[in-house]
């Protein structure tokens, strides 16, 4: 079994990264909480409930488990207050604990109780998609969609610790698996050149959900969000970096009603225009953007939003929650391993840029 840790002073946590160690998580438990409150969807917990289960049974631990609906659509208040009336019924208290088992859904919204209920109780991420174990159940951010808005509601709230199961990946939809990957090459291009060299390099291994590859793959995906996130847990600096390619794929999202990409392709098309309004701009070359666009389609993921308005786009990227006094903060490449944000991208660039897109050039 791997680890990674994540550094962030007295709320620091381990990753735990393997196959087939849901039945350890029992062993962690075991002593340090009093009762579970487990958060999932019925197509994972038969999937790979039983395993974590029979490891809580092992050590003798009180747990309920609560399904939600799949879909985004899940992640909102009612379905919160929900899951706060089973811990109350179950008599979660302060010294209990939160299982999300599940995707970036179910680990956002069972995450987001856990910050709030009773003020904050433990949490323990087993992120089940590839999204969720490289980047949503690390770093501690939590939230739930208003109607007007999507995470508009949430608090940032480390977990106690994550356990990914690489075996988790076996049963995942295919889709699913490229929306991950969406997050995985962006790792590459904003913090290390000799891992996108190594995603170039193993495309189809990835692709083929090679057990060794996809280990190192995760692990050094990990490693780079707990790197980030340990210089910056909220997102005042560093941390921006996280979010190269997000501005557009965030207008993109919305402009489909969240309806047409899974998150990481939306990151794809945003990672596209993000690049090429580096190179409009002078700071990065073609040949940078070739390869970023090359390395996407290889993953089979589209790399344009034919069809959509250009202009609404643009406008839309200011309603983002990452706009600050009205300014759109891009995060710009130079090279790979090395990225700036910059609150003056001018106007007719980004318009210049994401007409190309919209045209599928
Ligand atoms: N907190 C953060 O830092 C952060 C970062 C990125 C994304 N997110 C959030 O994550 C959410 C998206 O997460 P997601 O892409 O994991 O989607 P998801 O949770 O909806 O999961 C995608 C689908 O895969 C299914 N599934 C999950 N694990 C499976 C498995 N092992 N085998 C078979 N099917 C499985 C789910 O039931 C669902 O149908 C969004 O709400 C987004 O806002 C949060
Ligand atoms: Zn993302």
């Amino acid at each position: 079994m791997d680890k990674v840790f994540v550094n962030l002073g007295s709320s620091s946590y381990e990753i735990f990264i393997g196959e087939n160690i849901l039945s350890n998580v029992g062993k962690f438990v075991a002593g340090k909480f009093t009762k579970i409150l487990l958060v999932t969807q019925k197509n994972i917990f038969d999937a790979h409930g039983k395993s974590l289960t029979d490891g809580l049974d092992a050590e003798k631990i009180s747990y309920t488990v609560a399904m939600i609906p799949d879909g985004e659509t899940s992640k909102n208040l009612r379905e919160a207050e929900n899951l706060y009336t089973r811990a109350i019924e179950f008599g979660l208290d302060r010294k209990s604990v939160v299982i999300a088992l599940g995707g970036g859904v179910v680990g956002d919204l069972a995450g987001f109780v856990a910050a709030t209920f009773l003020r904050g109780v433990g949490l323990i991420q087993i992120p089940t998609t590839l999204l969720a174990q490289v980047d949503s159940s690390v770093g501690g951010k939590t939230a739930v969609n208003h109607a007007l808005g999507k995470n508009l509601i949430g608090a940032f709230h480390q977990p106690k610790a994550v356990f990914i199961d690489l075996n988790c990946l076996a049963t995942l939809p295919e889709r699913e698996i490229k929306s991950g990957l969406g997050e995985v090459v962006k790792y590459g291009v904003i913090s290390d050149e000799k891992f996108f060299a190594y995603l170039e390099d193993k495309a189809e291994k990835i692709l083929q959900r090679d057990a060794e590859t996809l280990a190192h793959v995760v692990k050094r995906s990990c490693e780079i969000k707990a790197e980030v996130v340990g210089e910056d847990e909220r997102e005042s600096g560093l941390r921006r970096i996280l979010n190269f390619g997000h501005t557009l794929a965030h207008a993109v999202e919305e402009q489909t009603r969240y309806e047409k990409f899974r998150h990481g392709e939306a990151v794809a098309i945003g990672m596209v225009g993000a690049a090429r309004i580096s190179c409009e701009l002078g700071k990065t070359s073609a040949a940078n953007v070739e390869r970023i666009e090359k390395l996407l389609k290889r993953f089979g993921m589209v790399t344009t939003c034919d069809g959509l308005d250009a202009e609404k786009l643009f406008a839309v990227t200011f309603r983002d929650k990452k706009t600050v006094g009205g300014k759109v903060n891009w995060v710009l490449m130079k090279n790979f391993g090395d990225v700036e944000i910059s609150g003056d991208v001018p106007a007719q660039v980004v318009k210049k840029i994401f007409g190309g897109l919209c045209r599928d050039e």
